[in-house]
C-alpha cells in the first residue's frame, strides 16, 4: 500500500519479508476463493446432483431435497471454519505459526481432492464433505495468516502489510468468480476443476514456506528462544543490529506476563468484560447478518431472478466493486472513526437493501428495474467494505487488552462463523418463501445494528484500553439501555466528568 510504505521512515522491505508475507497470504487468497467459488456454477452442479439422484434412485430429485443439499454444500463450509477457528490459538502455540500453516495445507489437499473427484464418483456427499474440510482449512488460515503477518512485520509496516490479508481474500473471491465463467471453468465438464484448483496455491505455499522464517515474536515470547528469534529478525529486516526490536518484544512479553489470561467463561461472568463482549458479538453478527454472504454465495441466482441479462458478469462486477472498496476502506479506516464508518456502512447497506426490494417487487411492470437491482447490489457490497466488513475485527482487537483478547477473539470468530452458516443454509429457503421481499429482512436487521451501534458502541480509534474500559462504566452509570446492574458505584466524579466530554464526540 503506497500510503503505508511512505510512512516507514527508513524501514526497508527485504526479500525475505516480501516472500514470507506473499507466502502467508496465499492462505487468505484460498479463503476468498472458496467463499466465491460455489456462486456461479450453482445451476450446473445442481443439475449434476439431479443426475446422480436419477442414476441412484431412478427418479428426479425432489425440489426441496435439492435446495437442502445445495444449501448444505454451501453452508457446511462455515461449520468447518467454526470448528477449526477455535483451534487456531492452540495449534499456533503448539506447532508454531509456520509449521501450523504447513500442516494446514493437508486439509486443503483433502478438501480440494474430495470436491474435485465428486463428479467422477457420482457423489454429492464427497462434495459436501470436501466443503467441510476446506472450510476447516479456511478457519485455520484466516486466523494463522494475520497472526503470522502481524508478527513478522516491523511495527511501522504492520498496518500496511496486515491489510494484504483482507485484499487477498477479496482477490480470491474475484478470481473464483472469473474462473467460474462458463467459458472458463464454470462448465458442465469443468466445474470439478474449478473446485479442485484450490490445491494449486496450496502447492505453491508448501514449496515456499521452508524459505520463510518462523515468527521471531513467537520464538521469543512463547518459546523463549532468544537466539533463534534474533537470527529470524536479521533475515527479515536485513540488519545485523536488531536489539531495538528485541527490546520491543521484551517489553511486550513483560506486559503479557503481567496480565492474567482470561477464560471464555470469565469473559461472560465478569462485569468488566460483559459489555465489551456483547458488543464484540453483536458487531460480528452485524457483519454476517447484513446479508453480505447471501450475495457472495448466491448472487448469480439473485441476478437471474432479477432478470439481469448476464448474471455471471454481474457477479464478477460485484467482485470488482468489492475489491475496489476494500482499497478505499484501507484509506478511510486510518482517517475516520471506526464507529462512524461502521454506521455509515450499515446505513448505506440498509438503503441499498430497500432499493433492491423495490426494484425486485416492481420488476414485472418495469423491466428496466433489473439495472437498478444490479446497482443496488453493487452499492450493498461497496458499503459493506466501508464498514461492516473490516470494522468488527478492529473492534475486537481494540476493545480487549492482551489478557482477555485470545478468548474474545475465539468468541468473536465463533459468532461470525455461526452467523455465516445461518445465512448460507437459510437464505435459499427464506428467498423462496419471501420472494422479492427477502432483502427487507436484511434491511431491518441492518437498521437494528445501526441503532445498536449508535447507542452502545464507543469510538475506539486513538484511545487506550483504560479509556475504553472507563467509557463502559460511564455508559452503565448513565442507565442507558442498561444491561448489567452490578457496576462499581463508587466511581470518583472526576472520571465521570471526563467521560461526559468523551461521549459528546
Ligand atoms: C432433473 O432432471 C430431469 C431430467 O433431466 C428434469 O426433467 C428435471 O426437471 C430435473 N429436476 C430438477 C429439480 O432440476
Amino acid at each position: 500500500m503506497p500510503a503505508g510504505f511512505q510512512q516507514l521512515g527508513g524501514e526497508t522491505v527485504t526479500g525475505t519479508l516480501a516472500l514470507s508475507v506473499f507466502t502467508a497470504v496465499l492462505g487468505s487468497l484460498e479463503f476468498g476463493y472458496n467463499i466465491g467459488v460455489i456462486n456461479a456454477p450453482q445451476k450446473i452442479i445442481e443439475q449434476d446432483y439431479n443426475a446422480t439422484w436419477i442414476h441412484r434412485y431412478g427418479k428426479e430429485i425432489p425440489a426441496g431435497t435439492l435446495t437442502s443439499l445445495w444449501s448444505l454444500s454451501v453452508a457446511i463450509f462455515s461449520i468447518g471454519g467454526m470448528l477449526s477457528s477455535f483451534c487456531v490459538g492452540f495449534i499456533s502455540e503448539w506447532l508454531g505459526r509456520r509449521k501450523a500453516m504447513l500442516i494446514n495445507n493437508l486439509l486443503a489437499f483433502i478438501g480440494g481432492g474430495l470436491m474435485g473427484m465428486s463428479k467422477i464418483s457420482r457423489s454429492f456427499e464427497m462434495l459436501i464433505l470436501g466443503r467441510f474440510v476446506i472450510g476447516a482449512y479456511c478457519g485455520l488460515a484466516s486466523g494463522l495468516t494475520p497472526m503470522y503477518v502481524g508478527e513478522i512485520a516491523p511495527t511501522s509496516l504492520r498496518g500496511a502489510l496486515g491489510t494484504l490479508h483482507q485484499l487477498a481474500i477479496v482477490t480470491g473471491i474475484l478470481l473464483a468468480q472469473v474462473l467460474g465463467l462458463e467459458s472458463l471453468l464454470g462448465s458442465e465438464e469443468l466445474w470439478p476443476v474449478l473446485l479442485g484448483v484450490t490445491v494449486l496455491p496450496t502447492v505453491l505455499q508448501m514449496a515456499l514456506l521452508p524459505f520463510c522464517p518462523e515468527s521471531p515474536r513467537f520464538l521469543y515470547i512463547i518459546r523463549c528462544q532468544e537466539h533463534h528469534a534474533k537470527s529470524g529478525l536479521r533475515r527479515l529486516t536485513g540488519r545485523q543490529e536488531v536489539g531495538d526490536m528485541l527490546a520491543e518484544m521484551k517489553e511486550e512479553k513483560r506486559r503479557m506476563d503481567m496480565e492474567r489470561k482470561v477464560s471464555i467463561a470469565e469473559l461472560f461472568r465478569s462485569p468488566l468484560y460483559r459489555q465489551p463482549i456483547i458488543i464484540a458479538i453483536l458487531l460480528q453478527l452485524s457483519q454476517q447478518l447484513s446479508g453480505i454472504n447471501a450475495i457472495f454465495y448466491y448472487s448469480t441466482s439473485i441476478f437471474i431472478k432479477a432478470g439481469v441479462q448476464s448474471p455471471v458478469y454481474a457477479t464478477i462486477g460485484a467482485g470488482v466493486v468489492n475489491c475496489a472498496f476494500t482499497v478505499v476502506s484501507l484509506f478511510l479506516v486510518e482517517r475516520m472513526g471506526r464507529r462512524t464508518l461502521h454506521m455509515l456502512g450499515l446505513g448505506g447497506m440498509s438503503i441499498c437493501a430497500i432499493v433492491m426490494t423495490v426494484a425486485l417487487a416492481t420488476l414485472e411492470s418495469v423491466p428496466s428495474m433489473s439495472y437498478l437491482s444490479m446497482l443496488a447490489i453493487f452499492g450493498f457490497v461497496a458499503f459493506f467494505e466501508v464498514g461492516p466488513g473490516p470494522i468488527p475485527w478492529f473492534f475486537v482487537a481494540e476493545l480487549f487488552s492482551q489478557g482477555p483478547r485470545p478468548a474474545a477473539m475465539a468468541v468473536a470468530g465463533f459468532s461470525n462463523w455461526t452467523a455465516n452458516f445461518i445465512i448460507g443454509m437459510g437464505f435459499q429457503y427464506v428467498a423462496d418463501l419471501c420472494g422479492p421481499y427477502v432483502f427487507l429482512i436484511f434491511a431491518a436487521l441492518l437498521l437494528f445494528f445501526l441503532i445498536f451501534t449508535f447507542f452502545r458502541v464507543p469510538e475506539t480509534r486513538g484511545k487506550t484500553f483504560d479509556q475504553i474500559a472507563a467509557n463502559f462504566h460511564q455508559h452503565s452509570a448513565g442507565g442507558m439501555m442498561d444491561m448489567d446492574m452490578d457496576l462499581d458505584l463508587g466511581k470518583p466524579s472526576t472520571e465521570l466528568d471526563y467521560l461526559g466530554e468523551e461521549s459528546i464526540n
